[in-house]
């Protein structure tokens, strides 16, 4: 049977990782092999092309030189290890996915939605994921949270604040454009609240998972 491929998308300092990590455990408890993986990047190529991307001052890449970056990572990711694993049954989960290019160079850096829809068909047809956890959150709380987490911020966690508004609001919209696919959460709430809220989600897309994943989510 085909796995699934599920995205968690969202803007900076929203705690995706932490939750994606939880949620990946807790498929994997409940028998279903399950791949964790993170965009840009997952694979070697696309690693390589994150270290470019995301490293270097604001002005290193015009927006759509980014996007096209963006994809030729996801081209990578999709070809060798995310179709290749939903083939074998695997379900596999990406901390962000092309949601993250239509609200970051698409609605952010001003590229516009037309360009961004039409660079993503010519690469990626229609292969999307399934279900898409989308992570909102008050950004100046999520602001908060990154500098505190102590990690070397990247071009993106050094914009303004004008600029994360402008990325929720973009998710906020592409998440009605998408109501079928994608659940928005509120991750404003503590850890354990949040992960109730994903397997809320998931067990409402995938009934047989009801009383599987656990309450903890690990
Ligand atoms: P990362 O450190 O993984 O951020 P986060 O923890 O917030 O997910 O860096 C990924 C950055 O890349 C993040 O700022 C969003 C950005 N990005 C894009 O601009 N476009 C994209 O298509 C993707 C996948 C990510």
């Amino acid at each position: 049977m085909r796995g699934q491929f599920i995205s968690f998308e969202g803007g900076e300092g929203a705690g995706k990782t932490t939750q994606a990590e939880r949620l990946a455990a807790a498929l994997n408890n409940a028998g279903i092999e399950t791949q964790l993986t993170r965009e840009p990047g997952g694979t070697f190529g696309a690693e390589a092309i994150r270290d470019l991307v995301l490293s270097g001052t604001k002005e290193r890449w015009s927006g759509l030189t980014e996007l096209l970056l963006m994809y030729a990572a996801r081209l990578d990711h999709v070809e060798k290890l995310i179709r290749p694993a939903i083939d074998r049954g695997v379900w596999v989960i990406s901390d962000r996915f092309a949601d993250s290019s239509m609200a970051y160079q698409g609605y952010a850096r001003g590229l516009g939605k037309d360009q961004v829809e039409s660079v993503h068909k010519a690469v990626m047809g229609d292969f999307g994921p399934d279900l898409t956890i989308l992570f909102d959150m008050d950004p100046v709380m999520a602001m908060k949270r990154v500098e505190t987490r102590g990690e070397d911020l990247s071009r993106f966690d050094t914009e303004s604040m004008d600029f994360h508004n402008t990325l929720r609001e973009a998710f906020a919209e592409i998440a009605d454009n998408n109501a079928e696919r994608i659940r928005v959460i509120n991750a404003d709430a503590d850890r354990d609240a949040v992960a109730t809220q994903i397997l809320f989600a998931m067990t409402q897309k995938y009934p047989d998972l009801a009383g599987r994943l656990g309450s903890d989510g690990g």
